[in-house]
């Protein structure tokens, strides 16, 4: 009898652009997406179609934060998932309660919602904001000058970079922007309409530049003397990124060590406010690992402002979900990747600190904390004239060449964000890549 063997699987000579045709014929081409198809990953590293390695120094936008194919993030979702993934909010689900019990223990006195991005957290704290307003006709929010909060329409306007608005006006009444770090900017924008102020602990998208401590102190006394809410986007920054769970403890933390140390101001440790909190916090990326989830953590003053059947979304928080964020948790602190994160974040940066000092005309400065990096670079590099990509993107595209996958924020700056449990070796291999792309640009 004859034996019927299956037909052998196509040969793809390219699969890079098998998959890229996928795209162009059948997805909205609302990214701009670098020549990469990506196939899998393992820890820090991933791989492309044709089996090509890159060191992953963005996991995917700060969301990665165990890097890729962690299996304790697979064991929670496989676990999970035979139990129940989903039944809705009109239920008590156990993993959502430990998961908002363990982001209160690493924030202070509130209560959490749960989402299903950073743009959807900013929306609640938008309405928590207009809630909290509404009975005096105060709706007004005040944002920072290039920041941003995601791509929905109260994302956009609430975003102070015009890019982001272009072709989608008109805008989204409430939000107007102010100079950021510029405390008496704040002061003279507040109107009577004012309701709240949101900035990020660290501009991520606006090119990786931390709030001020005394910025940040001064706002909080501000908001308490015109009775604003503080609002902090911490979707980007946070999550153990900087070293401390969010970005604001980080810098407060270093601030009031610097005042320690200082000969003049010590033993007035405790005359510093000893605690700082913002009334709404938004998280999201790392939150899940690469899980799809965001939140909002709101101080208990303001916690039960939204009341049942105020605010709502189908996919928040699903047993799911919090199943995966909760082992997340769980890894980040028995493998101490916080402390992963400051110390070889610092490492990093005085990397990148030593290659603005040595490259001068390709690197002007370097910024950020812990995990949350970026160098910027140095105004009409050569070998960047003869195209019209930006010079961040054109980096970009060097650093892929070379192996190594960055993220570009805005025209001039690198992002570095990768995964906290990145190894000491793996930032070596970046550092050494990042040199020798600098170098081929002097
Ligand atoms: C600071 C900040 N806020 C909000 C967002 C929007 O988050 P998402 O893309 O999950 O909606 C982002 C995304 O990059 C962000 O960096």
């Amino acid at each position: 009898m004859k034996e019927i063997f299956p037909l052998p699987p196509p040969l793809v000579h390219n699969q890079f652009e098998a998959v890229r045709d996928l795209f162009t014929k059948n997805v909205v081409p609302s990214y701009g997406r670098f020549d990469l198809a990506l196939s899998h990953g393992a820890g820090s590293y991933v791989f492309d179609v044709a089996g090509i390695r890159y060191l992953d120094l963005g996991s995917g936008i700060a969301v990665c934060c165990l890097g890729h194919a962690h299996p304790a993030i697979t064991e929670a979702l496989v676990e999970q998932s035979r139990k129940l993934i989903h039944v809705s909010n009109l239920y008590f689900t156990e993993p959502q309660g430990r998961l908002a019990a363990e982001i209160v223990k690493h924030i202070g006195a509130g209560k959490v919602f749960f989402s299903n991005s950073g743009a959807e957290a900013n929306e609640g704290l938008f309405k928590l904001a207009r809630k909290f307003g509404h009975d005096e006709g105060r709706f007004e929010i005040l944002t920072a000058t290039n920041s941003f909060h995601g791509r929905t329409m109260a994302g956009i306007a609430a975003t102070g970079q015009d890019k982001v608005k272009k072709g989608f006006e008109p805008m989204m009444p409430g939000f107007r922007h102010i100079p950021f770090n510029d405390l008496d900017a704040a002061r003279k924008a507040i109107s009577p309409a004012t309701v709240a102020i949101l900035i990020e602990g660290v501009q991520g998208e606006g090119g990786v530049t931390p709030a001020t401590p005394e910025y940040l102190l001064g706002l909080r006394q501000l908001c308490d003397e015109k009775k604003l809410l503080l609002l902090m986007d911490e979707v980007q920054c946070g999550y153990f990124r900087t070293g401390k769970f969010l970005s604001f403890q980080r810098i407060l933390e270093d601030w009031e060590g610097r005042r320690f140390a200082d000969p003049n101001i010590q033993g007035r440790r405790h005359a510093v406010p000893p605690e700082f909190l913002p009334d709404g916090i938004s998280m999201a990326k790392s939150l899940g690992g690469g899980f799809p989830m965001g939140a909002f953590w709101v101080r208990a003053p303001y916690a039960d402002l939204l009341g049942p059947g105020t605010h709502a979304t189908t996919f928040g928080g699903t047993p799911l979900a919090c199943a995966v964020a909760l082992k997340i948790f769980e890894v980040v602190e028995c493998e101490h990747l916080a402390e992963n994160a400051r110390k070889l974040g610092g490492r990093l940066k005085s990397e990148l600190e030593r290659l603005a000092k040595t490259y001068p005309t390709v690197v002007k400065n370097a910024r950020g904390l812990g995990f949350m990096l970026g160098f910027e670079l140095a105004e009409k590099i050569p070998a960047f004239a003869s195209s019209d990509k930006s010079a961040a993107v054109q980096f970009t595209n060097r650093m892929q060449a070379a192996g190594v996958l960055v993220i570009p924020a805005g025209t001039q700056v690198i992002r570095l964000l990768p995964p906290l449990n990145l190894k000491p070796q793996e930032a070596g291999e970046g550092i050494a890549k990042i040199e020798e792309v600098i170098k081929s640009l002097v």
